[in-house]
Order: C-alpha cells, then structure tokens, then sequence
C-alpha cells in the first residue's frame, strides 16, 4: 500500500486579503505552500505529492520549481475547496490504486510535521474507513441554536484538522456520492455521510490552519520552533 499526499492550494485567501492568495505568503521568508510541501518531502511514508492549483496560478512555478523531486502540481482548481479536491482525485487515476491512501492536506496549514505525518500512519494507515488529525475541544462550548444559550460538555468533541487519509476509490465515491458536495467542509464528513467513522488521531496546535492576519505570527512562532 502506497500513500499519497494531495494539497488543495486553489483558494483566493479572500478572509486574509493580502491581494493575492495566502499560500504564497511569506512565513520566516519562505513561502507558505512550500513549508506544507516540504513536510511530505521530508516524510519517508509518502510515495508522492500531488499539489492542485487553479488554471490561472502565476506563483506556483517560483515555488515549488518543476525540477523539484517528489511534487507534481495540478492545475486544475476548481470554486471550491471541495471541488478541487475531486478534480485532483480524478487527475490521480493512473497513478493511484484504489487500495492506496490518499492524504489530504490544506496548502493553509503549514505547521504540519513529518512526525505528525508519520503519526497518522502509524495510528490509522491501515483503517478501512481512514482517520484524520483532530484536537480535543479544551474550551467550554456554547450553543444559541435554540434561541437561548445551553452548554455542551466538551468531553468527546473535537476539532477537525487535515491531513484527512483514506483510501483513494473511498475518498473519491465518498467526495462524488456526497448529496451537497459543496456544503461539505472536510473529506471526513463526506466519508460519514456513507455510514463509516473515520479514525481521530490527535494532533497539534501547530498544524494550525493560517486564515486571518493574525495567524500568520502564531505559525511564524510554531515554524521556528523544532519539529513536534
Ligand atoms: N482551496 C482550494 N480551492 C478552492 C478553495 C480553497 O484548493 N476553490 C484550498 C485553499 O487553498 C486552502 C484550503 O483549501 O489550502 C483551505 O481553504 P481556506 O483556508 O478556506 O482557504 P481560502 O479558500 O483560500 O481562504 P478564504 O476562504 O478566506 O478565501
Ligand atoms: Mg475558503
């Protein structure tokens, strides 16, 4: 069993509004779709890594070089995260059995590490129904949605992280099964809308995802620190 890495890097980074997309920021003087990247180069589990952009990128080839081993870039973005995803995954057919994992992973969270890569491995590279990094909730969480306010106990809830694994002819009938892809916000949910529960492995707060202005120092402080 092989397993893939595929970054949806085909967003516009609307919320972080630096007048071009978020992946090509800067982050230590590197930009950020390349500290994703380098986290699966580094990563002895990962046969290949597939990296989707939109049609129209003019950034990508500074940044990830087409002599650059081990990344292939896919232009073939599309308007939203999910549908980039299924647009890559259809691309990945040749390469790809349907037995093979496919890690899925936001261009967005650079803070990723092999160590955590290899932790997702080891902890549901096997599972049939896949698994994903996620953080147990530590906040109190309140909810309006019945007019007033009521408290969940946080105890069993998580946040959902990326990468999400699975296995690639799952991910992919999972992803053109769903009945509103696009109302869909990760691969894992997809994946339970078929009936399947996929693995929660926990992960990091450094593999935060970088959406708002002030995210950018968080990840520059998680980036200069050793790998976790
Ligand atoms: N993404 C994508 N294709 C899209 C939209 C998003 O590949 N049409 C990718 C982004 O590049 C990012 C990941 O999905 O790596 C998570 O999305 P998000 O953090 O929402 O990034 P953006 O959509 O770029 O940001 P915003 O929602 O603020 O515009
Ligand atoms: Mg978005």
């Amino acid at each position: 069993m092989n397993y893939f890495a595929l970054i949806p890097a085909a967003g516009v980074g609307a919320r972080m509004a630096v007048g071009y997309p978020k992946q090509y920021l800067p982050l230590l003087g590197r930009p950020m779709l390349r500290h994703t990247v380098e986290a699966f180069l580094r990563s002895p589990l990962i046969a290949h890594t597939y990296v989707v952009v939109s049609p129209e990128d003019g950034y990508v080839a500074d940044v990830l070089p087409p002599d650059l081993a081990g990344v292939t870039v896919l232009r073939c973005g599309g308007a939203t995260r999910m549908e980039s995803i299924r647009n890559g995954l259809r691309l990945l057919a040749p390469m790809v059995g349907a037995d093979d994992r496919v890690l899925v992973h936001d261009a967005a969270r650079p803070g990723l590490t092999p160590a955590l890569v290899g932790k997702l491995v080891a902890e549901a590279g096997t599972e049939p129904a896949g698994g994903l990094l996620a953080l147990p909730v530590v906040d109190t969480v309140k909810s309006t949605r019945g007019g007033g306010v009521t408290t969940t106990p946080r105890d069993g809830l998580w946040l959902a992280q990326t990468p999400q694994m699975f296995p690639y002819a799952l991910l992919r009938r999972a992803l053109e099964e769903a009945p509103d892809p696009d109302a869909i916000t990760d691969d894992a949910s997809a994946v339970e809308l078929l009936g399947l529960s996929p693995r929660l492995v926990e992960g990091h707060p450094r593999n935060l995802k970088v959406t708002l202005p002030a995210d950018i120092r968080i990840a520059e402080m998680y980036l200069s620190m050793e790998s976790t």
